[in-house]
């Protein structure tokens, strides 16, 4: 029997109680075109040998499947549960528990790359020490690439269903993203997600994200005031990508 759960959750319960379903809910298949994408604008920007990369808020390990033939990886991610997932994926790369907005790892990278999770930068200061911490972990010369949703000049209320089947078990999901305030800084997403373990075992979560939604020129604005030469590019899903590359030491 249907199992509801209408409690609010307690904010990005996707990543820590339902960690273990992330691959039904957005599969690493689905990420291969992203991450040529990142790789080929990195291959562009580094001055010099690309061989290292540090993923800031890797989750599930997703881009870093693809990436991981061409690179040495380090990923952290706020999230125990979602880094023992990804060791499942990418078991020869290094895994940390580190916040994206304080994380220092003593080590200098070829490459940084922050993608969807730099949408749970909520403001300006948050935002600012994600991009910071981007730098430090660069050599002269490296490059990061930070790939948001989207940006305040490209958000659009959208509804959007998926998920996938696997071994016993099976998951869907309704996302529902919409800006209650177009005032402040953010924006939210509701998930509804059905957990099927059997044809008599389906449970329901509700989770809600609040995520960051900040203009352009706030992005190039904070990229430039922490130390980086900036960019923007627009990839094929008419998203816009941020290139940044740290000319000094
Ligand atoms: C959508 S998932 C990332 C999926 C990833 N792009 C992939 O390829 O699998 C978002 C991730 O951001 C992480 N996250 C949220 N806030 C964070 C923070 N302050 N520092 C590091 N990671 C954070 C969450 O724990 C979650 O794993």
């Amino acid at each position: 029997m249907a199992t509801p759960d209408d409690t609010p959750g307690d904010g990005l319960r996707l990543y820590h109680e339902l960690a273990g379903w992330f691959h039904l809910l957005t599969a690493p298949e689905e990420y291969a075109d992203e991450a040529i994408f990142v790789l080929d604008l990195l291959r562009s920007h580094v001055m010099g040998p690309l061989e290292t990369l540090l993923e800031l808020g890797s989750g599930g390990g997703n881009t870093a499947s693809h990436l991981r033939a061409h690179l040495r990886l380090t990923l952290t991610d706020l999230s125990p549960a979602m880094l023992d997932l990804s060791r499942t994926l990418n078991p020869g790369c290094e895994h940390f528990v580190a916040d994206m907005r304080s994380a220092r790892l003593g080590r200098i990278f070829d490459a940084v790359l922050i993608h969807d999770a730099v949408m749970y930068m909520t403001t300006e200061a948050d935002l600012r020490a994600a991009l910071e911490t981007a730098f430090v972990h660069l050599r002269p010369g490296g490059a990061a690439v930070i790939a948001p949703d989207c940006v305040k000049e490209t958000f659009k209320p959208t509804t959007d269903h998926g998920g996938h089947d696997g071994a016993g078990r099976a998951l869907r999901y309704l996302e529902w993203s919409y800006d209650p305030d177009p005032a402040d800084t953010t924006f939210l997403t509701d998930f509804a997600i059905l957990l099927r373990e059997g044809p008599d075992d389906v449970r329901v979560r509700f989770d809600r994200h609040v995520e960051g939604l900040f203009p352009r020129a706030i992005w190039l604005e904070l990229l430039r005031a922490v130390g980086f030469e900036a960019s923007v590019v627009v990839d094929q899903w008419e998203r816009d990508v941020f290139v940044a590359v740290r000319r000094r030491a």
